[in-house]
C-alpha cells in the first residue's frame, strides 16, 4: 500500500493529537506532533528568561539561539508513543505545563521559529507514512499532503477536555483560566500574519464536539475505504 501524509489541522484542545495517535496506529504511521516543537523552542525561551510577565517572548534572543536547539522525538518503549527531547533531554512533561501553553502562541507567531520548525518537520515528513498534527501542517507546510483534515470543536467544550487533562496530570487550573487560554490561543492563531490556522480549502471538516474518539475513528475508516478503497480494522 502507497504511504501518504495525513495532515490534521485545527483549534486547540480539539483532540487532535488523540485522533491523530489513533490513525497511525490504525494505519502502522508514525505520528508527529508540531505543536511539540513550538512548546520545546518556548520552554527554552522560558528557561532562559526570554519573556516579559506581559507574556511577550524576546524574539531577538530566541531567533539568535535557535541553532543552540535540537529537537528531536523518542519512543517511550512502555507505551511505543514518541517524547518529545531537546538537546538531548527529555522534555515531554515540561512543554505541557500552564506556563509553556501560556507563551506558546506569540512564540510560534515569530517568522523565523516558524521557518526553524518548518525545515525538522518537512525533514522528517520525506519519509511518508506520517500523521502530523498542527496549525498549518495542510496549508503551509506539506500543502501537497495527501489527506488533510480540520478538526473543530465548541471553544467549551475544548476547555472542559483541556482542564480533565491537566487535572489528570496533576496539573492545577481553574475552567476559567483554561477556557481563557483556549479562546486567546485561538485568536493569536488565527490572525497571525504568518502561516495562521485557516482551514485548507480541500481539507475535510471534523466537527467532534460530541462525537466520541471511537466515532471520530469510525468517521475516517469511512473515508479511508470511500476515498481510497482502504480497509482498517
Ligand atoms: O497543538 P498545541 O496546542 O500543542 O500547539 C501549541 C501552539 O503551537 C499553538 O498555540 C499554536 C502553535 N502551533 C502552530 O502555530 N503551528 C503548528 N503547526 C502547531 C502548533
Amino acid at each position: 500500500m502507497k504511504k501518504i501524509i495525513i495532515a490534521i489541522d485545527g483549534h486547540s484542545s480539539t483532540g487532535k493529537s488523540t485522533f491523530a495517535k489513533a490513525i497511525a496506529a490504525a494505519l502502522g504511521y508514525t505520528y508527529l506532533d508540531s505543536g511539540a516543537l513550538y512548546r520545546a523552542v518556548t520552554l527554552y525561551a522560558l528557561d532562559h528568561g526570554w519573556t516579559d510577565p506581559e507574556g511577550r517572548p524576546n524574539a531577538p534572543a530566541i531567533i539568535d539561539h535557535l541553532k543552540d536547539i535540537r529537537l528531536s522525538f523518542g519512543k517511550d518503549p512502555a507505551t511505543g508513543l514518541n517524547r518529545t527531547f531537546m538537546n538531548g533531554k527529555d522534555v515531554e512533561e515540561l512543554i505541557r505545563s500552564m506556563e509553556v501553553s501560556r507563551y506558546v502562541s506569540p512564540v510560534s507567531e515569530i517568522p523565523l521559529v516558524r521557518d526553524f520548525v518548518d525545515m525538522q518537520l518537512r525533514e522528517w515528513g520525506k519519509k511518508k507514512g506520517i500523521v502530523m498534527d498542527g496549525r498549518d501542517i495542510g496549508t503551509a507546510v506539506f500543502p501537497q499532503a495527501e489527506l488533510k483534515i480540520f478538526m473543530t470543536a465548541q471553544a467549551e467544550i475544548r476547555a472542559e477536555r483541556r482542564l480533565r487533562e491537566l487535572q489528570s496530570k496533576g496539573m492545577d487550573a481553574t475552567f476559567e483560566e483554561v477556557l481563557a487560554n483556549v479562546r486567546q490561543r485561538d485568536f493569536t492563531d488565527s490572525h497571525r500574519e504568518t502561516h495562521p490556522l485557516v482551514k485548507a480549502p480541500d481539507a475535510l471538516l471534523l466537527d467532534n464536539g460530541n462525537m466520541t474518539v471511537e466515532e471520530q475513528l469510525d468517521w475516517f475508516k469511512k473515508i479511508m475505504e470511500e476515498k481510497w478503497d482502504i480497509r482498517l480494522k
